[in-house]
């Protein structure tokens, strides 16, 4: 009688967990994704949520793995279905995980019918541990750049003074460092060399020699009252990029390494016009950081880090003129670092800070973001349809163990889209 009460419970209570999940699970996760940002990073977000909510059974972990990587195609959403559904079958009659799964296949179902309409999401790296493409110890990598001609990628180490080239059909092992007697900032490519790029180091603009140490500068930062001020050791070149008719912008601010860490609204953003003339365009800003420039090159975005702000300013491409600042995204969490536009109008902003890489539409909403295995990445470039991720060496390294780990290396995640055109710089007399 006893046995028979048992069996007949084993049998109703799986049941009855499946009538419960179509009856209350599948009502009550519906409303939390449809409540969820645009359904893009719905994936990311429930994900999130589950590991906060729910213990996941290993394959319903793995339906899940699969789904994230499904870009723009589906076969990831058809895994996740067809694994839901044979979990689905098996566990109704076996297993206590039956509301677990069949949440999967909602899931699943809520991301098939999603899908055709959303953009590429990151893939897999914003839930799995993203190890470091490159694990180098970089005291501040920044500035990562590819240059398509030669499938090379290049980043600069600020703090050591070095330029690191990365040829990406060798892969990691191929990674070399070249050491210059000053720091850069940022580099760019030259469009009447290919042995030569042009950067914004420590004391102003110049250009370098790819496979030797050997520069020199074409046009310095400061005037003689500022040098008096000892200008030319508290400032160095930080981030800039190179617009559709060749001009270099780049931000100089100071160097911490000579102001006991500290950074003063002291910075400036400069611009090189093609005819070789500097202009000061924004002056008293603290860490004038990442700049991208919009599909129709309409509108610049620019970074000043501690503001937490991306401003936007309408950008006249026959002149260089920037007007009509607005702040086009803040942040709290972390500070703004170098971001990269991908061919759909998307910044890609690297959050020192803040263990993130974030995708921000061009209406300003974070729409999706990669987790990044150490706390302070400071900039991203793509390559194809992956980005490279540079990142600094925790400066609070006791408190973050966690992050002092893989700090200063560089990581590479796929993210199913490209980057945008990037140009290269047209300066008279070089
Ligand atoms: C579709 O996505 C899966 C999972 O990410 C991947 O393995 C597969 O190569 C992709 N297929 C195509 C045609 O891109
Ligand atoms: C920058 O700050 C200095 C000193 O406070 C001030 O004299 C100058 O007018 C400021 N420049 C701009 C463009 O605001
Ligand atoms: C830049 O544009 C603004 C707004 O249109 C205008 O007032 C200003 O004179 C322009 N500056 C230059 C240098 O062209």
């Amino acid at each position: 009688m006893c046995n028979k009460r048992k069996s007949f419970i084993a049998k109703i209570v799986p049941k009855a967990g499946g009538v419960l999940g179509l009856v209350i699970v599948l009502p009550v996760r519906t409303l939390q994704l449809s409540m969820l940002p645009p359904y893009n990073s719905l994936l990311i977000q429930s994900l999130r949520l589950r590991r906060h909510m729910l213990i996941p059974s290993p394959i319903t972990a793995a339906a899940m793995v699969e789904a994230k990587g499904l870009g723009r195609n589906y076969t990831g959403t058809i895994n996740a279905l067809l694994i839901g559904v044979f979990m689905l079958a098996s566990t109704i009659s076996h297993s206590r995980n039956a509301l677990l799964e069949f949440e999967c296949i909602v899931m699943g179902l809520l991301q098939f019918l999603c899908s055709p309409l959303s953009s590429s999401i990151p893939s897999k790296c914003s839930s799995l541990p993203l190890a470091p493409f490159l694990d180098i110890r970089c005291g501040l990598s920044e500035g990562p750049f590819y240059e398509e001609a030669s499938h090379t990628l290049r980043f600069i180490d600020i703090v050591k003074k070095h330029v690191w080239w990365v040829d990406l059909r060798e892969g990691p092992s191929s990674a070399k460092k070249i050491e210059y007697d000053i720091s850069f900032g940022v580099t760019a490519n030259l469009a009447s060399s290919t042995d030569s790029f042009l950067f914004g180091g420590k004391h102003g603009i110049g250009i370098a020699k790819r496979d030797s140490s050997e520069y020199k500068y074409i046009k310095r930062f400061w005037h003689e009252a500022e040098i008096s001020k000892n200008y030319e050791t508290i400032m160095r070149a930080n981030d800039g990029a190179i617009d559709r008719q060749g001009r270099f912008w780049v931000g100089a601010m100071n160097d911490p390494a000579y102001t006991n860490g500290k950074f003063d609204p002291v910075g400036i953003l400069f611009r090189l016009d093609t005819d070789g003339t500097l202009h000061r365009v924004l002056e008293n800003v603290t860490i004038p950081n990442g700049i991208s420039f919009s599909l129709d090159d309409k509108t610049m975005y620019w970074t000043d880090t501690p503001t937490g702000n991306i401003y936007a300013f309408d950008y006249d491409v026959s002149t260089g003129n920037i007007s009509n600042q607005r702040v086009f995204w803040h942040t709290e969490v972390g500070g703004p670092d170098g971001h990269a536009m991908d061919v759909e109008g998307n910044l890609w902003v690297a959050l020192w800070g803040g263990w993130k890489v974030v995708r921000v539409s061009p209406e300003g909403k974070v729409t999706a973001e990669i987790e990044v295995p150490t706390r302070c990445p400071t900039a991203v470039a793509f390559v194809g349809e992956d980005v490279y991720i540079t990142s600094e060496e925790d400066p609070e390294a006791d408190k973050y163990p966690e992050s002092a780990k893989w700090h200063g290396g560089v990581f590479k995640c796929h993210v199913g889209v490209k980057g945008r055109k990037l140009y290269d710089a047209k300066i008279a007399s070089i």
